[in-house]
C-alpha cells in the first residue's frame, strides 16, 4: 500500500494524547510530514516527539503544499467548518475530531466542500471505534437481544482528567484568561464535549434518526461557567428510548467511567468501562494515570482503529469508515439537546435543521 503523507492541525491535548501516538503507530501506512498550530510551543513539541519535518503557524500554509494527502484536524469545533472547507478546497483528505462544527449549517457546508473537491471526510467519533462498542453492536445485530427498545448510558468525568497528564501544553485558551472548554463563549458544555458521543452511540444503537429530545442541564461545580451536568431522554422515529446522565466536573480523584447498556425485548447488553486505566495515582496534584494513549479513554486502541480504517479506505477508493452524516445527526441531537436544557420544552429534531430557521 502507497505511505500517505499527513499534516495534522491543532496540536493540543487530544493531539498529543492520542492522535499522534496513533499515527506514530501506523508509521507503514503513515508519514507525518507537518503541523500546524498558533501556539508554537504545543507545534514544537509534537514535531520534536513525532518527528514531522516541520510547523507552522498559520494552517493554510500547510495546506498549500501540495506533497500532503490528508489532514487531520484537531482543533476545537468552533474552528472545524473553516479549516475543513479551507482543506477540502486544497484537495485534502479530511479526518476532522468531534463534534463536527458548532452548528448543524456548518456541518452540512463540511460535508458540501468535501462532495464538491471529491475528498474523503470522516469525523472521529472515537467510540465508535472501539472494541466494547463494536462487540455490543454486534450482538444486537445478531439478533441476540430481540428489538431493541431501550439505550441507556452513563458517564462520569473528574474535573483533573488531564491536569495530571504530561503533555507539553494545557488546554488553549484563546482570550488569555480561561480554557475554551470551560468558555461560555466558546463552548456549550458537556452537551458538545461529552455527550456527542452518547447521542452518536444512542442512535446508532437504536438504529433509527431522532424524533425529539427533552433535556435537563445544570452548572453544578463551583466556579464553572458552562454546563457539567447533562441528562436527557431522546423519542427515536422507531419508538426506541434513548437517556444519558453525564457529569463531567467530578473532584479530581473521582473515578471515571462511561456505561452503554442496551435493553431489549428478549435480552439486554452492556458495554461497562468503570475502571479504563490499569493503574491510577491520587494525590495533592490531583488523579495521575499512565500517559499512554491506549490506555487513555478508549482503552482498546480506538484512534488506532480511526484513523487506521481512515487511511486504508484512501488507500483503497473505499468510502469512509463512518459516514460525515452520522456526526452530523450527533451534532443535531447535541444541539436540540441544548436548546431544551434552555427552554425547558421537548425539541424536535426538525428544528434544528437549517431550512426551519
Ligand atoms: N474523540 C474524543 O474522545 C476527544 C477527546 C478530547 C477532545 N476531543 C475533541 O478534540 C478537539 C480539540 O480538543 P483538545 O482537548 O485537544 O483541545 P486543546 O485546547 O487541548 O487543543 C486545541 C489546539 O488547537 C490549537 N489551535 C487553536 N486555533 C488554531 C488555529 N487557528 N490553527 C491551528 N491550531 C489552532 C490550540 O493552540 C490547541 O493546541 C475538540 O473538538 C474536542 O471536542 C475529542
Amino acid at each position: 500500500m502507497t505511505k500517505l503523507r499527513a499534516g495534522l492541525i491543532g496540536t493540543g491535548t487530544i493531539a498529543h494524547s492520542a492522535h499522534l501516538p496513533a499515527m506514530q503507530y501506523l508509521g507503514h501506512d503513515i508519514e507525518l510530514v507537518a503541523v500546524a498550530d498558533i501556539r508554537a510551543e504545543a507545534a514544537q513539541a509534537a514535531v520534536k516527539k513525532y518527528g514531522a519535518e516541520t510547523w507552522y503557524s498559520d494552517y493554510r500554509e500547510l495546506l498549500n503544499r501540495d506533497d500532503i494527502d490528508f489532514v487531520d484536524i484537531c482543533t476545537p469545533e468552533f474552528l472545524h467548518c473553516e479549516q475543513v472547507v479551507a482543506a477540502a478546497e486544497a484537495g485534502k483528505h479530511i479526518l476532522c475530531e468531534k463534534p463536527m462544527a458548532a452548528t448543524v449549517d456548518e456541518a452540512d457546508r463540511m460535508i458540501a466542500a468535501a462532495k464538491a473537491n471529491d475528498v474523503m471526510l470522516m469525523i472521529g467519533h472515537s467510540r465508535r471505534f472501539t472494541d466494547r462498542y463494536r462487540n455490543a453492536w454486534q450482538a444486537v445485530a445478531e439478533g441476540r437481544i430481540g428489538n431493541v427498545q431501550i439505550v441507556r448510558e452513563n458517564e462520569r468525568r473528574p474535573i483533573a482528567m488531564y491536569s495530571a497528564l504530561d503533555l507539553a501544553t494545557g488546554y488553549w485558551s484563546p482570550d488569555g484568561d480561561r480554557p475554551w472548554i470551560s468558555d461560555p463563549e466558546y463552548t456549550e458544555g458537556a452537551a458538545l464535549t461529552n455527550a456527542v458521543h452518547e447521542m452518536d452511540l444512542a442512535r446508532w444503537f437504536a438504529g433509527a434518526d431522532a424524533l425529539s429530545v427533552q433535556a435537563e442541564s445544570r452548572i453544578a461545580g463551583e466556579g464553572v461557567e458552562v454546563a457539567d451536568f447533562l441528562t436527557y431522554t431522546i423519542t427515536f422515529k422507531n419508538g426506541v428510548i434513548g437517556g444519558a446522565e453525564i457529569v463531567n466536573n467530578l473532584p479530581s480523584g473521582y473515578p471515571y467511567f462511561h456505561m452503554l447498556e442496551v435493553y431489549g425485548d428478549q435480552g439486554s447488553v452492556r458495554a461497562d468501562d468503570p475502571d479504563q486505566s490499569p493503574y491510577a495515582v491520587w494525590s495533592q496534584g490531583g488523579m495521575q494515570f499512565p500517559v499512554n494513549f491506549d490506555q487513555l479513554l478508549h482503552i482498546d486502541n480506538a484512534y488506532i482503529r480511526e484513523i487506521g480504517w481512515f487511511v486504508r479506505a484512501i488507500q483503497i477508493g473505499a468510502p469512509p469508515p463512518l459516514d460525515p452524516w452520522d456526526a452530523r445527526q450527533a451534532l443535531a441531537l447535541s444541539l436540540a439537546a441544548v436548546e431544551s436544557s434552555k427552554t425547558g420544552r421537548t425539541v424536535f429534531l426538525s428544528e434544528m435543521e437549517p431550512s426551519s430557521e
